[in-house]
């Protein structure tokens, strides 16, 4: 699955990083400050476990959770809690809100098993992206930030368009970092305006 040739995933091996997708955290971080020493962040679909190194690399008094449907190695830090189990079921839910009852910050890297058609995958991460939005209005902090990853397609703009009520801004970016023939696109949504209803 990985192109060895790719600088990314020589860079990752090089620096101890568990996955190349580190870097597109960093990327978007240093663009747009996503957290800092006292964020309690959510890293929903966290495997292997890349983004939330990079997390930890400044959360120092806050918290970073991360959930996968995959076990993982333990990052062997103490503001690191690793949740075993599907990010879409209610009693994930329990379970991160009993880390902490609000989070400043969730990343979602989370991306259904692709087929290789497009379509398909881009109506499978559409299904995926809207749970973890549903996800996001019960445990993100007003004022806090969404960032996740979403298979570009017809519907994109529908998914926008729903976060539009519930944020300030939704901006999509593209890193550098993501491979040139990729799909995938991140969306950045901040000034969450707190659960309505
Ligand atoms: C691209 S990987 C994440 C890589 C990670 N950001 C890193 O830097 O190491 C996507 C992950 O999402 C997880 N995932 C997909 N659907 C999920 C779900 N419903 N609940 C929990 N995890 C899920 C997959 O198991 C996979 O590990």
């Amino acid at each position: 699955m990985y192109d060895r040739k790719d600088p990314y995933y020589k860079k990752a091996k090089q620096e101890g990083y568990k996955s190349r997708a580190a870097y597109k955290l960093k990327e978007i971080d240093k663009k747009y400050n996503l957290y800092h020493q006292n964020s309690r962040v959510l890293d929903a679909g966290c495997a292997p476990g890349g983004w939330s190194q990079v997390l930890l690399e400044r959360v120092k008094n806050g918290v970073v959770v991360g959930v996968d449907i995959l076990e993982m190695d333990s990052l062997n830090h103490p503001a690191f809690h690793f949740i075993h189990g599907d990010i879409t079921e209610d009693e994930t839910v329990e379970r991160i809100l009993e880390i902490s009852d609000k989070y400043d910050l969730v990343v979602s890297d989370a991306a259904p098993n692709t087929s290789g058609q497009k379509l398909l995958d881009h109506v499978n991460s559409v299904e995926l992206v809207q749970k973890i939005a549903e996800l996001t209005r019960k445990v993100l902090k007003k004022k806090g930030t969404f960032l996740f990853k979403l298979f570009e397609g017809e519907d994109k703009d529908m998914v926008l368009k729903g976060l539009r009520k519930d944020f300030d801004m939704v901006k999509v970016v593209k890193p550098d970092a993501t491979r040139k023939n990729s799909f995938e696109i991140y969306v950045i949504c901040r000034g969450y305006k707190g659960e309505q209803g």
